[in-house]
């Protein structure tokens, strides 16, 4: 075969490769410049202390990929490129807040950023230059023996307002629009999502309640995932109500 004609085949193949989930993306990554190792109690997803310890502390803020909030909760594995200093398999995250430094895509948790280090010694390098080359790719989250529960925020008050975050979703979809239905005839509302995480009402219904969640991904597949266990009629501010499911997609 002449030459010329594997060319349009080439392209085909490295067009392929560059689809493939494997694909690493580059950019660069600071860290949360306070004492504290985890992340931040206050972060823009609105998960409260939760998104400074989940995930054993390996948290981090996004910029862009916080996405107006669709962003939180997601997991990313992030690793540093300097071969030197760094491990091939990098970190795992989730995104619990928004922010940037230096233009970075990433502001990980002290832990995490040293994570992405191959011994202490690389770690305390890495930590000294502050903002380092990484590249990162979107992954499946993992809470083993966890269900998707539901955290009712403090400022909840029926029947003027009811509002929580999501927490233990795992898999690599997004959580896009969320209904609530009370369960005697299962009439649905659907959701605002008030910032980050943070899904809100201000007329809850009364009764047992189910919460559906939409789950979409890249593709445009979208799936309603519909809960075993309801949040009881009696629920409180505060609480946290398991849901019975879990998915991994
Ligand atoms: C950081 O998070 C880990 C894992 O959740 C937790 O065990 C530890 O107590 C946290 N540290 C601080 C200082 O909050
Ligand atoms: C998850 O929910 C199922 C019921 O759907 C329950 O049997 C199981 O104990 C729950 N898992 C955890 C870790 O709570």
């Amino acid at each position: 075969m002449a030459s010329h004609l594997w060319y349009p085949l080439l392209l085909v193949a490295i067009f392929l490769l560059m689809q493939t989930s494997d694909c690493f993306i580059h950019s660069r990554a600071a860290f949360y410049p306070n004492s504290d190792e985890n992340g931040t109690d206050i972060g823009a997803c609105g998960f409260g202390s939760f998104g400074a310890t989940i995930n054993g502390g390996d948290v981090s803020a996004a910029s862009d990929l916080y996405r107006g909030g669709v962003g939180c909760g997601a997991c990313y594995q992030v690793r540093c490129t300097d071969t030197a200093h760094c491990s091939s398999k990098g970190v795992t995250v989730v995104i619990t807040d928004q922010g940037s430094s230096h233009g970075t895509d990433f502001v990980l948790s002290q832990r995490a950023f040293s994570k992405m280090a191959q011994t202490a010694d690389a770690a305390a390098s890495l930590l000294s230059i502050g903002v380092v080359d990484i590249e990162y790719r979107r992954v499946s989250c993992s809470y083993p023996n966890k269900n998707i529960t539901i955290k009712v925020d403090e400022n909840s008050n029926f029947p003027h307002y009811m509002g929580f975050v999501i927490w233990y979703q795992q898999g690599i979809k997004d959580i896009t629009a969320v209904q609530l239905c009370e369960t005697q005839n299962f009439v649905c509302k659907l959701l605002d999502r008030s910032y980050g995480a943070v899904w809100t009402t201000t007329t809850p219904p009364s009764g047992p309640l189910q919460v559906r969640m939409l789950f979409s991904d890249d593709d445009g597949d979208e799936t309603w995932l519909v809960p075993v266990n309801n949040i009881p009629e009696d629920w409180k501010a505060g609480e946290t109500y398991d849901t019975g499911v879990q998915v991994n997609i």
